[in-house]
């Protein structure tokens, strides 16, 4: 979501039922992430609270932090749900990861399932991760979380076809939800894909509702991402493929999750290459 409206606000009510996204195996390793940083947390691109809230559940203070009204919302929901003490560890704030300022620093700064790779272009990334350098005490570390791309995928030819993704699920309404993916466009040169969610909804009286979430997501490879987070200052510490911790280059394509640290002392600048 940059610059454009909230496009996550139409599905932001089935995004924690959708079963792709509640069976995803990030959560523990979030959880143990914090527990190795200490508190406090700031999570950019939280959404729900998906992440969130079993992280703050766990014991950690949390902020949250995310562009989306409609997706703030339903965390707000599910937070008035939590234990008192619970809802007292978390802070939720709307913003831009590009440019805020919480005007204090945090251990460790995550952003799970690919909220940076809304960010189509490197002046947007760098702005965000400077913006995250700036939140981060000396010696603090990030978790930037992305998909790693898959070149058998991306030689595939676009067809604009939709894939059917993941059991149909229920919400507590009693509507029903199906979901199909699919590519509209794919630009090899800034490496966007244009991408629509598509939900099929049926409501209880048979009614039928399509909803689409368009967004442009930018894919990046290995090294480009130790390049960036280089240019914006951090060290890299560990590049797993997968939550687990498996080493990268253990499977294919698996994910690209990069823990990088903000140096005690800032590296100096090299005088010639
Ligand atoms: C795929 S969802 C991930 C949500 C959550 N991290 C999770 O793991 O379920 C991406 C999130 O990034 C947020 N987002 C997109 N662009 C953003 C921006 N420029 N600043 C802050 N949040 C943004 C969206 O609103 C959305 O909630």
């Amino acid at each position: 979501m940059t610059g454009s409206p909230d496009e996550y606000a139409r599905i932001a009510e089935f995004y924690d039922h959708v079963t792709v996204y509640r069976e995803r195996p990030d959560v523990a390793f979030f959880i143990e992430a914090a527990r190795e940083a200490g508190s406090p947390v700031l999570e950019i691109g939280c959404g729900t609270g998906r992440v969130l809230l079993p992280v703050a559940r766990a014991g950690f203070e949390m902020v949250g932090l995310d562009a989306s009204p409609g997706m703030l919302a339903v965390c707000r929901e599910r937070l008035r749900d939590e234990p008192e003490a619970v809802r007292k560890r978390v802070e939720l704030i709307e913003g831009d990861m590009r440019a805020f300022d919480l005007g204090r620093v945090f251990n460790l700064v995550t952003v799970p399932f690919r909220p940076f790779q809304h960010l189509l272009t490197v002046e947007d990334q760098l702005a965000c991760l400077g913006s995250v350098s700036r939140h981060l005490a000396p010696g603090g570390r990030l978790i930037l979380d992305l998909f790693n791309p898959s070149l058998d995928y991306l030689a595939k030819p676009v067809t604009g076809e939709e894939i059917p993704e993941g059991a149909e699920f229920s919400m507590p309404d009693g509507r029903r939800v199906s979901r199909a993916t699919r590519i509209l466009a794919q630009d090899r040169f800034s490496q966007v894909n244009q991408v629509e969610l598509i939900y099929y909804v049926t409501h209880p009286d048979g009614r039928t509702e399509r909803i689409l979430h368009s967004f442009g997501m930018r894919y990046l490879f290995r090294f480009e991402a130790e390049h960036l987070l280089a240019r914006a200052g951090f060290e890299i510490e560990h590049l797993y493929a997968a939550y687990d911790r498996s080493a990268y280059g253990s499977i294919y394509p698996g994910e690209l999750i990069f823990v990088a640290r903000k140096p005690v002392r800032p590296a100096p600048v090299p005088s010639s290459l």
